[in-house]
This record gives structure tokens, C-alpha cells and sequence, in this order.
């Protein structure tokens, strides 16, 4: 796998050639400084009203650091701020309610779908930028996508591309995981098709092998093939209730793509595609074979552990400022429906 592909599969590259098919999405800059944000694990901003100085501590190792902070149980003396953002959170904000209100995060290539643990809803879905930061900073993917996109390209001797970082807000889409499916593309040629989410058994998608495979065969065809500026890649559908084919995601035909229930082995050396006419199938064929969830092992560690000792202030003040507005919401509702 080339930088180039990488490249390729940004957000900002594939929706527009493929917008017609895929769910509505806007993607808006990430300034300098938001991602400077969300890549701080350390700084913590500390402000007394009783005197107007601030004070900036970095996590350093420094075992004495807590000392210099004036923490208080008194609220009226201590506060904690986080950076804000007035512009970048006007601009967000109007983005998500043309979306509907509600949306799917995603940065450049990912998703923060290793973090949906820490949110209130334990779900991708957001209304705010406290929501979309509170998943950023506590995913390894996001952190992935800002530090090293390249990481596992086989060309290392060439020089790094430059790449404009991007939020994309996509509209929320209540998507059934037995209807997703990723289909790895090899010199233009479909070659394998595999069940998206294949730590469980679907049993439609068990009866319904051949319409799905003709189904995705017709799509790729019709609208996908030779479209891409790649001929190797790997392209996520949906499947609705309908039957209607949509194009979820678009993503680089090597290691970094989760190859599911084949292997990158298989797929490049062309035994997928020697064996037969059309695309391999493949789906978990029964519950005995059923498996964790693969993203599992990303849950509680590192972040639970600095939003409970305030390691990470930004990140906790992300979750006390949703706790917050999630209280104040509960409250008016109470008030709303105390009796008159
Ligand atoms: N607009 C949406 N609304 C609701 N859920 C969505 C939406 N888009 C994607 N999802 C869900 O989130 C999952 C991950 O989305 P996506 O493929 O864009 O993330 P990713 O980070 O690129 O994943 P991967 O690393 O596997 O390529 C999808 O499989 C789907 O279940
Ligand atoms: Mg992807």
C-alpha cells in the first residue's frame, strides 16, 4: 500500500465523486488550533476568580505538579476552563442542524468507533462539539489519523503528502449491522465480499447470500468501478430494508483496513480471486462461532483512568459539561411535567 492510496481515501477525495450514493455529509477545516486540542493530553488551565492570573500546568511526570494547583471545594474561587472555540463551534453547530441535529463524527479517514464507551448514549452519535470532542480525544483511531496515516505504507522513503485535516459530519443514520458488508476491490475487479460486523449471527444475511452478493455486484458495477482514482481498494455498503445498495465508506486495499473474515494474505496473492467467477462471500456461519466485539479492548483502560484522577482535565471537562447539560435537560423536563 502506497501514501498515494491513503491519500486517495480521504473523506474529502471519494465523497464528491461518490455523493450520489452515499449519506449526506459536510465536511468543514480543522483549524490549527482544534487540532493542536485534540491532540493535548497534559494541559490543564487553571483560573482563580479571586485573582485574574491563570495558570497553565503541563503534564510532565513532575510528581510535585499537583501541588502547584489550587484545587477547592469552595466553586465560587476555583474554576477550570478548557479553550474554547467560538467560531470553529458556530460553524459545527449550523453544520449538524442543516444535518438534522444529529450526526456521525469522522476525521480525514476514522471514525472514533473505539470510544463510543465514554459517550453518555454509548453511541457515535453527537449534537455538539463537547460530544465530538469528548469521542475525539478519547479515541486511539482519531490519534492514528492526526500522528501517523502513513504509518503502515510500504513507500516510507518518500517524502510524508501534506494533508489538510478535515471534521466530517455526517447526517445519523440508524444503521442495522447485519445489512453492512466490505468489499475488497483488486485491479478494478470485485474479489470478496465479507459480512461487516461478523462477531454475530445474522440469519438473513445467511439466507439471503445470493441477492446480497448480486445486489453488490450490480452497485459496483453500475456506479463504483473504474470511478475511484485507484484500481485497488476496499469500499463498505449498506444494505437497507429496501434492498437499496449505499456506499458508507471508502478505504485503502491494505493492512490498515481490517480485512474481516479473510486475510490480507489471501487477498493480495490472488487465491480469493483465482477460485472462482464472482466475488468471494463470506459471513459467520453460526453462533458458536461468535466473537467479542473487536473493539472490546479499547474500553475502560487510559481514558476511564485520567477522567477519574483528572489526568486529562480537557477530557473531563468535555464529560462534565455534557453531564451537565444532560442534568439541566432532565430538569427541565422535571419542571415541565411537575404537576400545575
Ligand atoms: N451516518 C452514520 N450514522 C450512523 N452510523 C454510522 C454512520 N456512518 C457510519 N456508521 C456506523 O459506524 C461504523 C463505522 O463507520 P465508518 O466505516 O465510517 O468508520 P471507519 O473509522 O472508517 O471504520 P473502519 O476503520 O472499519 O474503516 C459503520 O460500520 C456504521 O455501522
Ligand atoms: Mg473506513
Amino acid at each position: 500500500m502506497k501514501k498515494e492510496q491513503v491519500v486517495n481515501c480521504q473523506f474529502s477525495v471519494w465523497y464528491p465523486i461518490f455523493k450520489k450514493h452515499t449519506i449526506k455529509s459536510l465536511i468543514l477545516p480543522l483549524p490549527q488550533n482544534v487540532i493542536d486540542y485534540l491532540l493535548d493530553d497534559g494541559t490543564l488551565v487553571v483560573s482563580g476568580s479571586d485573582h485574574n492570573t491563570q495558570q497553565t500546568q503541563t503534564n510532565n511526570n513532575d510528581s510535585d505538579a499537583e501541588e502547584d494547583i489550587q484545587w477547592s471545594d469552595d466553586e465560587t474561587t476555583t474554576t477550570v476552563t478548557a479553550p474554547e472555540f467560538p467560531e470553529f463551534t458556530s460553524k459545527v453547530l449550523e453544520a449538524i442542524n442543516s444535518l438534522g441535529g444529529r450526526i456521525f463524527p469522522k476525521l480525514n479517514w476514522s471514525a472514533p468507533r473505539d470510544a463510543n464507551w465514554i459517550a453518555l448514549n454509548s453511541s457515535l452519535q453527537c449534537d455538539s462539539l463537547s460530544d465530538i470532542f469528548l469521542l475525539f480525544k478519547s479515541s486511539d483511531f482519531i490519534t492514528h489519523d492526526l500522528t501517523q496515516p502513513f504509518r503502515q505504507c510500504s513507500d516510507q522513503d518518500s517524502p510524508d503528502p501534506v494533508i489538510n485535516y478535515e471534521l466530517v459530519l455526517r447526517k445519523w443514520s440508524e444503521l442495522i449491522p447485519g445489512g453492512e458488508f466490505r468489499c475488497f476491490v483488486k485491479e478494478n475487479k470485485l474479489i470478496a465480499i465479507c459480512q461487516r460486523d461478523y462477531t454475530q449471527y445474522y440469519q438473513h444475511v445467511f439466507k439471503q447470500e445470493e441477492q446480497t452478493c448480486q445486489a453488490i455486484q450490480e452497485f459496483f458495477s453500475q456506479h463504483i468501478q473504474y470511478n475511484f482514482l485507484d484500481e485497488d481498494f476496499v469500499f463498505d455498503i449498506y444494505r437497507d430494508s429496501q434492498g437499496r445498495v449505499w456506499l458508507i465508506d471508502l478505504n485503502p486495499f491494505g493492512e490498515v483496513t481490517d480485512s474481516l473474515l479473510f486475510s490480507w494474505e489471501e487477498l493480495t496473492s490472488g487465491e480469493v480471486a483465482n477460485q472462482q467467477e464472482g466475488p468471494a462471500f463470506r459471513h459467520t456461519t453460526s453462533e458458536v462461532t461468535v466473537q467479542p466485539s473487536p473493539c472490546l479492548s479499547y474500553r475502560i483502560p487510559r481514558d476511564f483512568l485520567e477522567l477519574s484522577t483528572g489526568e486529562d482535565a480537557y477530557k473531563l471537562i468535555d464529560f462534565l459539561k455534557l453531564k451537565k447539560s444532560q442534568q439541566e435537560e432532565l430538569e427541565v423536563e422535571e419542571e415541565e411535567n411537575a404537576p400545575q
